[in-house]
This record gives structure tokens, sequence and C-alpha cells, in this order.
């Protein structure tokens, strides 16, 4: 068992890594959440089928009434239609405060479950079993929540920690190979910014097997590298943009292909490298490290150019209408392993775009 702990004063939990975990699933919430009686699980319409019954037959045996939540797979259900049958739902269940809701899938899953436990009764506990590689390495830790409205992605949200993060990398085997890959953006942008030994490592397994064959040990560097920025900046206003590195870009990206033609991992794996060329031009990145990057998304079948008009650009930098302020800090590397926000001028940005 590999095991972390977000050391937020007051409200610290650990992230437990193992294969073969889900199963135990029940115990572990059990320990952190003694006084609990009900557990409102939440997933989704893929996961459900795999890995919902082991989980709610785990909670079962430790003691809790279950009711399982399933929504349609897929960020559409990011959404407050989705959240509101939720709210609902776990009223006719009879959720209490002291009970908890536990959210067994994606991204979509952990954000949507954790914004419900955020706000039901002022707050629920809320246990995280992430089961895509996205979620292991970034959304299920840290305590962003959200649903997205129609006028934007994440708009409406909390800051709302976990109780306790379950990773069992064995469910990583059913991923889709590019679902994986996109988990894999964010995976090579931990080392970008803050781990040159891991950066080297994963151009050493560049690829999905080698990474799986050493899955603890990456699932913890990221885990790691995630929980020491989110102590130091919880609510996002320093140190935590360093996060945000190749998501700028990758936004714009995002844009250009309306959110259908690529994926996020592959909006920001491009991204990574732009900002990579663009710190080479402006002489704080080193020359050799945009193509490293490059080779490394390449080998996981991530995208190093996408066309891109100037006006996507422009509301990814927020220089169109909505956009406050004229500058912007752009997350630039200027070593490998090491990320600083860099203050720039939109206008100049949008120049060298
Ligand atoms: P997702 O939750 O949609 O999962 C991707 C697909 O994989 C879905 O179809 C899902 O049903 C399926 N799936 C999940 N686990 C599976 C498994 N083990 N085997 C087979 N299929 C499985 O997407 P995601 O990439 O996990 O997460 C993306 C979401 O996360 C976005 O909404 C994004 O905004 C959010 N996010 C949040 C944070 C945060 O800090 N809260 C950080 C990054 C991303
Ligand atoms: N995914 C970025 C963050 O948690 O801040």
């Amino acid at each position: 068992m590999l095991t972390l702990t977000v050391p937020l004063p007051g409200r610290e939990y650990d992230i437990l890594i193992q294969p073969g975990l889900l199963p135990q699933a029940g115990g572990y919430i059990c320990s952190v959440l003694p006084g609990a009686r009900k557990a409102a699980l939440v997933t989704d319409s893929h996961v459900a089928p795999l890995y919902g019954e082991i989980v709610a037959h785990s909670l079962s045996l430790a003691g809790f009434q279950v009711e399982t939540f399933v929504v349609p797979a897929g960020e559409e259900s990011k959404c407050s239609d989705q959240l509101a049958k939720l709210w609902s739902g776990f009223a006719r269940f009879g959720l209490t405060r002291t009970d908890c809701v536990v959210a067994l899938g994606g991204g979509v899953v952990g954000d949507l479950a954790g914004f419900a436990a955020a706000t039901m009764l002022r707050g629920v506990a809320f246990i995280q079993i992430p089961t895509t590689l996205l979620a292991q390495v970034d959304s299920s830790v840290g305590g962003k929540v959200a649903i997205d409205l129609p006028e934007g992605k994440n708009l409406a949200g909390a800051f709302y920690q976990p109780r306790l993060v379950l990773m069992d990398p064995t469910t990583l085997d059913t991923l889709p190979d590019e679902t994986f890959a996109d988990g894999m953006a964010e995976v090579i942008k931990y080392g970008c910014i803050a781990d040159q030994s891991f950066l080297e490592f994963l151009g050493q397994h560049a690829t999905r097997s080698a990474i799986m064959a050493n899955i603890g040990h990456v699932l913890h560097t990221c885990c790691r590298i995630k929980a020491e920025v989110v102590a130091e900046d919880e609510l996002d206003t320093g140190r935590r943009m360093i996060l945000n590195f190749g998501h700028t870009l990758g936004h714009a990206y995002e844009l250009a292909g309306h959110y259908r033609t690529y994926t996020h991992g592959q909006g920001v794996a491009t991204g990574m490298v732009r900002a990579a060329e663009l710190g080479i031009s402006l002489g704080l990145t080193p020359a050799h490290l945009s193509g490293s990057i490059a080779r490394l998304v390449s080998a996981f079948g991530l995208p190093t150019a996408i066309p891109c008009t100037q006006d996507d650009y422009a509301a990814a930098i927020g220089l169109d209408k909505k956009g406050a302020g004229s500058s912007i800090s752009l997350i630039l590397l200027d070593r490998p392993g090491h990320a600083v926000a860099y203050p720039m001028e939109k206008q100049q940005l949008l120049a060298m775009l």
C-alpha cells in the first residue's frame, strides 16, 4: 500500500494507492467515517457495470446502507439537471449530515458528486474513488468540485476536500487508449513543472505498458506533487496556478475543435509544447525542452500541433470581450522540472502566437 497525506490543517486526508483496493473500499471508508450509516454511491453508466457492484458490496459488508446513483457517462452529466437529480435522490434516500457520498468514476463523476456533497445539507462527507488516470493523478485530489453551465465549463463550483481518496490502479486496465493518453498529458505535466527526474523516468518508460508496470510510482509521484501544491495554495491564488501549465493554450485548442474534435488531454499536450516554444522565444526555457516534451507526448499518441485561429487564442487568454485586465500570468518552464508564472501583456502573447 502506498499512502500520502494532503496536509491541510484540520481537514487533512489520506490518499491510498493499491492494486485490488476496490473490494476493501467499505472498510477504509468506515475507518475514516465511523459514525456514517448511509453511503450514496455515485457513478456513471460505463463504470457502474465494471466496478459498481464491487464497491456497493464492500460498503454493505462494512455496514453501510447503500444506494447507487448512475449518471450517463460523459461531460454532459456535469450539469445542473444531474446535480438536482442527485440532491433529490439523496433526500429520498434519507442522507443525513453524518452520512457520506462516494464518487466512483472519472473526473466527471468526481466533480459532480463532489459538488452535490458540498451543497447537500451544507456539506456531507465525500469520498473519492477515481477510476481514470486523469482522475487518479489530478481531479480526485485538491478539492475542486464543479458543474458546467451553458456559458462555460466549471462555472459553478466549490473548494470541498474529500475525506479519503482510494485508488485502485487495476481499474485503469479497462480504459480506452485515448482516455489513458488524456491522463498521460497530466502525468507529463507534473514532470515538466515539478520533477526533472520524473520527466526523465517518463522518457524511459514512454508506453502504456511501461507506465502500468510502474503505476504505483507514477500515481504516488503525481499525487505527491499535487498534494504539496494544494497544501501551499488550496484556494488557487498563487502557486497552484503552476498546475495550469499547458492549460491556457490547451483551452484554445479545445475551443478550436468546439470541445468535440480534441480531448482535454490532447489540448493540454499541444499547449505544453507551444508553451515551451514560447518560453524558448522569450529566452526563459532551455532550447531542447519543447522537442523533449513533443517526443514524450507523441509517444502516447497525443498531438503536438493543432490548427487554431487568432480568435480562439484570444478567447482562451481572455482577450475577448469577457476577459478582465490586459495582462496574464502564463505558466512557463525556466528549466526542466520547474515552472514559473510569467506575467505578460495579453496583446504581446497573442502577437507571439
Ligand atoms: P470522464 O469522467 O468523462 O471519464 C472518461 C471516460 O472514461 C468516461 O466515458 C467514463 O465513463 C470512462 N471510465 C471511467 N473510468 C473507467 C474505467 N476504469 N474503465 C473504463 N472506462 C472508464 O473524464 P476524465 O478524463 O476522468 O475527467 C474529466 C473531467 O475532470 C472534466 O470534467 C474536467 O473538468 C474534470 N477535471 C477536474 C479537475 C479537478 O481538479 N476537479 C482536474 C482536472 C479535470
Ligand atoms: N487541476 C488543477 C487544480 O486542481 O488546480
